[in-house]
């Protein structure tokens, strides 16, 4: 069986004030499907998991409430909910031990970011039946790459090798090398250097591979998680599973995504999910004079915002809070987060 687990336990705060403390990015609703991120990832992935009985969730217990909320036929039983958040290496490490308690460690996972975008759900399913393909051996950890546009800091990036032979549809190659968030200098280097993906956060494996490779890489994470379980968290360290294991296991490999990719990293990737180039983005009542390239967002769609003389600016209100920022500076509202004590 192939077991979709997403990993829902993320802060995602470059959206605030839309998004919120306590109510991260893969809550919100930012296209028109009228579903939230959440559960457009969960709709997306039920086809894999054929029904609910095999569709598992990894989150935090401050927002497990919501996430019941979003996802109604979730079962409790394949809900695993971390008591803090530590990063992806020990949701990971710990979703893999719970499942193959129930499916065996022959069993093929796959880990999903649950607050990404994805355009063509058919090519995604085509990209997983070759991931679940190259994965049955047993053999390989399976990323899927994105083609880059822009020298990020944000992304990891993998360096594609040698095609490879195997059972499915779609081209598959080693992985030479996996550099997770390089500084400028370095991204701007990958990039020149042209063999470089983004790396989409999505995995595919057999169990027993990963566990073979975190017993290697992780040995006490792994011996915490197996002796106490989720006890274990307040002495865990916090770590990605990028840093943890991506950048030292040699058992990589890549297939492209073509499907249409987005991460929802700021603002304004909500210019990236319209397919016209409008001249505003506007999510509400908005009166504009000479007003360009603008983004202009309230929660509620019947308040009023009017607009004059202004370009290139994301304006967003939500709940008595009101932020404009120049598009070009939307990564910074993290530094405003910092400078409120306990932001709202
Ligand atoms: N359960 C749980 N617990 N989930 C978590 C936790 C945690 O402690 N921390 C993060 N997550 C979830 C997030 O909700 C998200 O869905 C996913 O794991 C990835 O975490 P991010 O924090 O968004 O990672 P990132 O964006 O910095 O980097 C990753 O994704 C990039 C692509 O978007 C890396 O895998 C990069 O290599 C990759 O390029
Ligand atoms: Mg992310």
């Amino acid at each position: 069986s192939f077991i979709p687990v997403i990993l829902a336990g993320g802060k995602g705060e470059r959206f605030w004030p839309l998004s919120r403390r306590q109510r991260p990015k893969q809550f919100l609703s930012l296209d028109d499907s009228g579903d939230s991120l959440l559960q457009s990832t969960a709709n997306r992935l039920l086809p894999i998991a054929k029904n609910w009985n095999n569709l598992w969730v990894v989150t935090t217990d401050s927002i497990v409430k919501d996430v019941k909320k979003h996802l109604p036929y979730m079962m409790d039983s394949n809900l695993l909910i971390e008591p803090e958040g530590k990063d992806t290496a020990p949701a990971v490490a710990w979703a893999i031990l719970e499942i193959v308690k129930r499916y065996g460690s022959d069993v093929i996972i796959g880990f999903f970011p649950a607050d990404h975008w994805i355009k063509s759900e058919e090519d995604f399913l085509v990209t997983l039946n070759s991931a679940f393909q190259l994965a049955s051996p047993g053999n390989a950890i399976i990323t899927l790459g994105v083609q880059p546009t822009y020298p990020s800091t944000g992304y990891g990036y993998i360096e594609q090798g040698e095609p490879i032979n195997y059972a499915g549809n779609l081209p598959a190659y080693q992985v030479n090398r996996f550099v997770e968030k390089p500084d400028q200098e370095t991204a701007e280097l990958l990039i020149a250097n042209g063999k470089f993906s983004w790396n989409s956060g999505i995995l595919i494996f057999r169990a027993d591979i990963m566990l073979q490779e975190l017993e290697r890489y992780t040995p006490q994470l792994l011996n915490f998680l197996r002796k106490k379980g989720k006890e274990a968290y307040k002495d865990l360290e916090k770590i990605s599973i990028d840093y943890a294991l991506m950048e030292k296991t040699k058992f990589t490999y890549v297939l492209n995504a073509n499907f249409g990719w987005d991460d929802l990293g700021d603002w304004n990737s909500l210019e990236r999910l319209t397919n016209e180039a409008k001249a505003n983005i506007e999510h509400c009542k908005h009166i504009g004079i000479d007003t360009k390239g603008s983004i202009i967002y309230a929660s509620d769609k019947n308040e009023l915002i009017a607009t004059i003389g202004l370009k290139n600016l994301v304006i967003v209100r939500d709940n008595n809070v009101t932020l404009v920022v120049d598009k070009s500076r939307t990564q910074d509202i993290k530094q405003i987060l910092k400078n409120i004590a306990n932001y709202p």
